[in-house]
């Protein structure tokens, strides 16, 4: 081959260069947005970590509030995370209900003066049984959520959060 075979014209330049630099670019935003999608998937067992609340001791037949903090790891990201739930005894099991609101995500709070035995929203004045059922004709369609709870050596342990239909 000659020397003339292997000069690249302005054309191929540009169009090389261009072609790099613009999938550089894109490699650059579709990573972290790839990361961001299948971080919890890339962390099997991460949700069902039990986190230690309360003492079965301190628990009524009135859902108490109580706060718990737990280290998360969001990609790069490593914060201390503080949520609530209420729980309770109901007989002999202990029920923690998330005190999200399932309509549109306001925090709801138990034994509000108009509606004492249950749970109020404050946004849009959704109502709840004390179990975290909704209340048909208020905005919630659907009740609250759960916690799944473990019992050991006289502690609650909350893991995951369910939802319920
Ligand atoms: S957010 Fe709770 S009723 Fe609307």
């Amino acid at each position: 081959m000659s020397e003339k075979d292997h000069k690249v014209s302005r054309r191929q330049f540009l169009t090389y260069t261009l072609t790099g630099v613009g999938g550089f670019m894109a490699a650059g935003m579709i990573m972290p947005m790839a990361r961001f999608a299948l971080d919890p998937a890339l962390k099997a067992g991460a949700e069902s970590d039990l986190i230690e609340v309360c003492d079965v001791a301190e628990l009524t037949e009135e859902p108490q509030k109580f706060s718990f903090t737990f280290n998360q790891v969001d990609a790069w990201y490593e914060s201390d995370v503080t949520h609530d739930a209420y729980i309770y005894l109901s007989g002999d099991e202990v029920v923690a209900l998330s005190p999200t609101c399932t309509h549109l995500g306001c925090t709801v709070t138990y034994g509000h003066e108009e509606h004492p035995d249950g749970f109020r929203c404050p946004c849009h004045f959704g109502l709840f049984s004390k179990d975290g059922i909704n209340v048909p004709g208020t905005p919630p369609q659907r009740p609250l959520d759960v916690f799944e709870v473990t019992v050991e050596d006289g502690k609650v342990f909350l893991g995951q959060i369910n939802q319920r239909t």
